[in-house]
């Protein structure tokens, strides 16, 4: 079959993530292998658009690199639309290097973004990336399982030492819209409390719980806290409310929880903070697989010239859905999600 597409270009945006690489890879190798199209690679995301920072990409820039954590072309928190000069110079730098497309490796606001360059007359196909896994649509994205894997030996490794000294330990994990990580890594690590931004926590409740579980013949606890957890009171808040209080407080959830905690009650909370830790690192088995197959997947519309498309996880299938569908939106934990669901029956409390 002969491609549709003959060129076209890539970046990888937002926060980096295991997988990116194996993404690129499987893109690449399907759209240079078997369509013979030619590859311009965009440096730190948007930002390599923006400036035409970019190079023509060569078979041996793909090789070698399915293991790699990180980006082999770099990331950037880039906003141009905020900028309608950069919007201009991004749609100049499309038409100079005469892409046919422009293939956008990222979360909820690459994804977006390439959304709105594609109402600026550019095509886009986008690859769903984030350690989140709050991608609207996506059942599953690469860097998720990666940052999971690392999540739960953290809280493995936390249960050691809450085990030995009795205390209570308080495990920071990213995501701040979404729980998706903290949910998963908590049932995974055996938390004894999971708090995520979707179940705004009561922290009597948290305390009571606590409580039990250092009064009884394990008297040690992990708690398993999301980046976005909001206790009850500040769900009722405004947006611009909230982030007057955050700053004036200063402190990340896992603190704000522990400072709470410990306010009310006579054990004494720690806390870790997992940070890019979870960003970090060589991608698991499994995000390989999917990263490969959302690649393949991404040269295959290319070729066919189904452009403005997501690729995404249905099941275990690879579908794409129009990137309209998925633009500004997030895909957040239902409360009745079976993830919880089994949570809550094994006797984890959410603190609601
Ligand atoms: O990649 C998404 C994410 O991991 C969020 O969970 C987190 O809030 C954010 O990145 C922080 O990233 P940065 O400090 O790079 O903006």
């Amino acid at each position: 079959m002969e491609s549709v597409t003959k060129r076209f270009g890539v970046l990888t945006a937002g926060g980096d993530c295991p997988g990116l690489n194996a993404a690129m890879r499987g893109l690449a190798k399907t759209a240079m292998g078997k369509y013979n199209m030619e590859i311009v690679g965009f440096y730190e995301g948007y930002r390599g658009l923006v400036n035409n920072n970019a190079k023509l990409m060569t078979e041996t820039d793909f090789s070698g690199i399915l293991h790699k954590g990180g980006s082999i072309l770099g990331s950037s928190r880039e906003r141009p639309f905020k900028d309608p000069e950069k919007v201009k110079k991004m749609v100049e730098t499309y038409k100079k290097w005469e892409l046919d497309c422009l293939v956008v490796l990222g979360g909820n606001g690459t994804q977006k973004r390439g959304y709105w360059l594609s109402k600026e007359g550019c095509n886009v196909i986008g690859l769903p990336k984030t350690i989140d896994n709050d991608i609207y649509g996506n059942d599953i994205s690469f860097g998720f399982h990666s940052a999971l894997e690392f999540c739960t030996d953290a809280l493995d490794r936390l249960h050691t030492t809450a085990s030995s000294h009795k205390r209570v330990l308080i495990a920071e994990i990213m995501g701040n819209s979404a729980g998706w990580l903290a949910l998963y890594a908590g049932l995974a690590g055996g938390a004894d409390v999971i708090i995520i931004p979707e179940i705004p926590y009561d922290i009597k409740k948290i305390k009571k719980h606590v409580e039990k579980r250092m009064s009884s013949k394990n008297p040690f606890c992990v708690i398993a806290v999301a980046e976005g957890a909001v206790s009850i009171d500040e769900a009722n808040l405004t947006k611009k409310e909230l982030k007057k209080k955050r700053k004036k407080s200063g402190l990340s959830a896992g603190y704000r929880v522990s400072k709470e905690l410990n306010a009310i009650s006579d054990f004494e909370s720690r806390v870790s903070v997992l940070g890019y830790l979870q960003r970090g690192g060589t991608p698991t088995g499994y995000d390989r697989v999917i990263s490969t197959q959302f690649g393949v997947k991404g040269a295959e519309l290319l070729a066919k010239g189904k452009y403005n498309k997501m690729v995404a996880a249905k099941g275990l299938n690879v579908v794409s859905i129009p990137l309209e569908e998925v633009a500004e939106k997030v895909q957040i934990v239902p409360v009745d999600n079976i993830a919880i669901k089994s949570a809550k029956a094994t006797g984890i409390s959410f603190g609601d």
